[in-house]
């Protein structure tokens, strides 16, 4: 009896199912937010003006906010830091965050709350 279905076309469907599944997973993977690569960003891209951490010994400039007063909600709102980080300031330059690094770099910055 003839099923409607060939072998290359289960084959086609197979293959088909992995790359979708891989593709979501994929995507999970990259959307998750991890503080960790925040860190890491914050450690290349911002030490060199801000506090990062209370643990850090390199000079800072006084002008840029420690991410420690950054941390809590007062004022910097996710949404505000949010909108900060996607005009990079001038001194930043070299560094345009996509969303995913904004994200990671908004969840480190919590992670120092006094
Ligand atoms: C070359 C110095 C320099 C670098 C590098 C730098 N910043 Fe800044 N940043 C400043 C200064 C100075 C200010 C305060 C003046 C201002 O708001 O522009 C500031 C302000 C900020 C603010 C406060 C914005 C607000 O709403 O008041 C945030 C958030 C911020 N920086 C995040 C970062 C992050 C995250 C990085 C690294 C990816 C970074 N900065 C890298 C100098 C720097």
């Amino acid at each position: 009896m003839n099923t409607g279905y060939s072998a290359i076309g289960r084959v086609a469907a197979i293959v088909a199912i992995v790359i979708a599944t891989a593709w979501v997973l994929g995507v999970r993977a990259q959307g998750r937010i991890d503080p960790k690569r925040g860190e890491a960003l914050a450690n290349t891209w911002c030490i060199n003006c801000h506090l990062i951490s209370n643990d850090q010994t390199a000079p800072a400039s006084a002008d840029a906010p420690p991410f420690t007063t950054m941390a809590t909600d007062d004022g910097y709102s996710d949404e505000r830091l949010r909108a900060f980080l996607r005009e990079p300031h001038g001194p930043m330059e070299g560094f345009n965050p996509d969303e995913k690094q904004i994200n990671d770099l908004i969840a480190y910055i919590r992670t120092q709350a006094p």
